[in-house]
């Protein structure tokens, strides 16, 4: 670590969330984080990137640079799919580790991980941003004067990444080495079909492109406001669905069941025409009910809104609340300093992720179930 405590970080894949969130991010906290090395498998990305970047940054298109880096400290891993490999060969370089979503598609992927944080004495967090989002504290007060709670329903309204990212600027190019695409792309299926075994469409899809690669984020929303209540699922459809095929375009997903002792619906849907990403985590009590809209995930500053309906007595409140422009990301990368230089806890753990992965198998099998008897 530099004397002046900032975090000398690697930064590990460099595509669309690092150069529309995290790179802007880390320049923002260029007092508490110092980029030292960038890495992607793109070689002209990374140098134009570094280059943009500014001062004495270290350049390769193999994470395993990165980790062998001395300078490093620690690691964002930004590449596609899981991040469970990746992080273990930065543990075991003694890396510091802050991955992006999903983790893993195994809870035994996953709690290895955290037990290998854990033995080296090293931070693991999870890049679930949501728990970060600072209006997730406001609800978490107001839910106590809600009375008994007795449903929360979490809704996303998806439309396609293009229609979300329409603002940003995403530099591409077309010359990482196929050898080492491919074998990115090999080891990903490997787990894949380690965690999954001979699963059928569409749920093999449904289970790693839309429960793991977007629910994944519901669940950690549950767990940061419901204090990890136990998540369990009695039925779930996709709309229609034929065993073997993969559907044409993303699903809609329904699923019921409860978190703790209360219901729960959840509801993501594929709309891939809508005019922006809508999320909505709504909690009904016996006195009252909170609306939690979150952020699209693409926009810098964009504000939380918490809506607010109380009966104190006799008496009705409703109050709406806008968070600070800061949003979840900038939270998590604070958080992540500070777990590093000063041991704080981390609310994203690779423990939590290790209950997320359970609670989307579950509901899979629900999935399973409804759609093989039709
Ligand atoms: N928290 C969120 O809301 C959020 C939003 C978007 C994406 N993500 C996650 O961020 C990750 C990246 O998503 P993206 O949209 O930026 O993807 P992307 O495909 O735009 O970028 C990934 C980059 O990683 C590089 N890469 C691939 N394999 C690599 C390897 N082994 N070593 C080094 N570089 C490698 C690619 O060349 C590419 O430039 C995904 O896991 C995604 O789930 C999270």
């Amino acid at each position: 670590m530099t004397t002046d405590s900032r975090v000398r970080l690697g930064v590990v894949g460099l595509g669309l969330i690092a150069q529309a969130v995290h790179l802007p991010n880390l320049r923002t906290l260029r007092d508490i984080f110092d980029v030292v090395h960038m890495c992607d498998l793109s070689p002209t990305l990374t140098d134009q990137l570094a280059r943009e970047w500014g001062g004495p940054v270290r350049t390769s298109t193999d994470p395993a640079e990165v980790f062998a880096d001395p300078d490093v400290d620690a690691v964002l891993l930004l590449t596609p799919g899981t991040h469970s490999a990746l992080t273990e060969q930065a543990l075991r370089a003694g890396k510091h580790v802050l991955a992006e979503k999903p983790f893993a598609y195994s809870v035994a992927e996953a709690e290895s991980c955290a037990d290998l944080a854990q033995d080296r004495g090293l931070v693991l967090q999870v890049g679930y941003m949501k728990m970060y989002e600072p209006m997730l504290d406001r609800a978490r007060v107001e839910l106590a004067r809600l009375g008994r709670i007795r449903l929360v329903r979490v809704t996303v309204l998806h439309p396609t990444q293009e229609q979300q990212t329409s603002h940003v600027r995403h530099l591409r190019y077309d010359d990482a080495d196929p050898d080492a695409v491919a074998a990115a792309v090999e080891e990903e299926r490997r787990r894949l079909d380690a965690a999954v075994g001979d699963l059928d469409e569409p749920f093999r899809s449904i289970y790693s492109d839309v429960l793991q690669a977007s629910v994944c984020h519901e669940f950690s929303l549950l767990r940061g406001l419901l204090d990890d209540m136990p998540v369990a699922f009695s039925a779930a459809q996709v709309g229609t669905a034929t065993v073997g095929e993969q559907l044409k375009e993303p699903p809609q997903v329904q699923a019921l069941g409860t978190v703790g002792e209360a219901q729960l619906m959840l509801s993501w849907n594929w709309l891939s025409g809508h005019p922006e990403y809508g999320e909505e985590l709504a909690v009904f009590g016996d006195s009252g009910s909170l609306y939690l809209h979150l952020p699209a995930p693409y926009t810098l500053n964009a504000r939380a809104v918490l809506d607010v309906e109380r009966m104190d007595g006799l008496e009705r409140s409703t109050n709406r609340m806008r968070g600070e422009p800061r949003t979840g990301f900038d939270v998590e990368l604070e958080a992540f300093h500070a777990s590093v230089t000063a041991g704080a806890g981390i609310r994203s753990t690779a423990r939590g992720a290790a209950r997320d992965t359970a609670a989307m198998w579950d509901l899979t099998q629900r999935l399973i179930e409804t759609h093989t008897t039709q």
